[in-house]
């Protein structure tokens, strides 16, 4: 971005973890900052920028009200992880203020780092984000009897040992799952099990799970 516009909100795709990931377009916006938002993880990779840093945590609601009052006066950059158009606050964000108003900068997302890891195409896979939502496990069955491959976001409640169990209770075999944890981190793991030793996986931080059939 040659010149700044505050009269746009510049939202930054941080990748699945590690900095080294960020795109240097990403990089020189952050730097402009006046007001930096994201959550406390995020906010911690950039420790000598001089924004007035705001922490996203429960208060999405009245911070998306604060960064359209924002808007003009100061350049707000918000970070969000792995890609801001793949299940991410972007979307409240445009929702306020409008698609124009907005400058979104890719990121690798977790999906597909996870898809990178195992070295599967995700050009024929289908998606489902079970981080923070209470979606209906039949939703979640259906894409799986569909497709060949289903890329899942997963959260505490919602884990690798939880999805396998919920599978196989709704009927479903011959899959294989894989876990892929803290993607880009010291402690990244990548599991390959089938169904049936899948329940007995113990989480062990942010994951992303694929369901493929056999
Ligand atoms: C709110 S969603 C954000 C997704 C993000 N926009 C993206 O493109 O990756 C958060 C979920 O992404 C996944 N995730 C994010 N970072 C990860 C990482 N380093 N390793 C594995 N999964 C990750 C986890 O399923 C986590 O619960």
């Amino acid at each position: 971005m040659a010149k700044h516009d505050k009269n746009k909100v510049i939202i930054v795709g941080c990748g699945p973890g590690l900095k080294a990931y960020i795109h240097p377009k990403a990089i020189y916006n952050i730097k402009k900052a006046d007001v930096l938002v994201g959550s406390r993880r995020l906010l911690k990779l950039f420790p000598r920028v001089g924004a007035e840093k705001i922490v996203l945590e429960k208060n999405y609601t009245v911070l998306v009200n604060r960064i359209a009052d924002w808007r003009g006066a100061k350049q707000v950059v918000v970070l969000v992880s792995g890609d801001p158009c793949f299940f991410s606050y972007t979307k409240m964000i445009v929702k306020k203020i409008g698609r124009q108003a907005c400058a979104i900068i890719p990121g690798i997302s977790s999906i597909q780092l996870a898809f990178a890891a195992i070295g599967e195409s995700w050009d024929d896979a289908c998606f489902i984000s079970l981080h923070g939502r209470d979606i209906e496990y039949a939703q979640l069955i259906k894409k799986v009897r569909s497709f060949e491959k289903v890329g899942i976001l997963t959260d505490q409640q919602n884990t690798p040992s939880v999805i396998a169990r919920r599978l196989l209770d709704g009927g479903i075999r011959k899959r294989n799952l894989f876990v892929c944890e803290n993607l880009s981190l010291p402690d990244e793991r990548i599991l390959e099990v089938s169904l049936a030793a899948a329940v007995n996986i113990k989480a062990n931080g942010a994951a992303v799970v694929i369901i493929k059939k056999l």
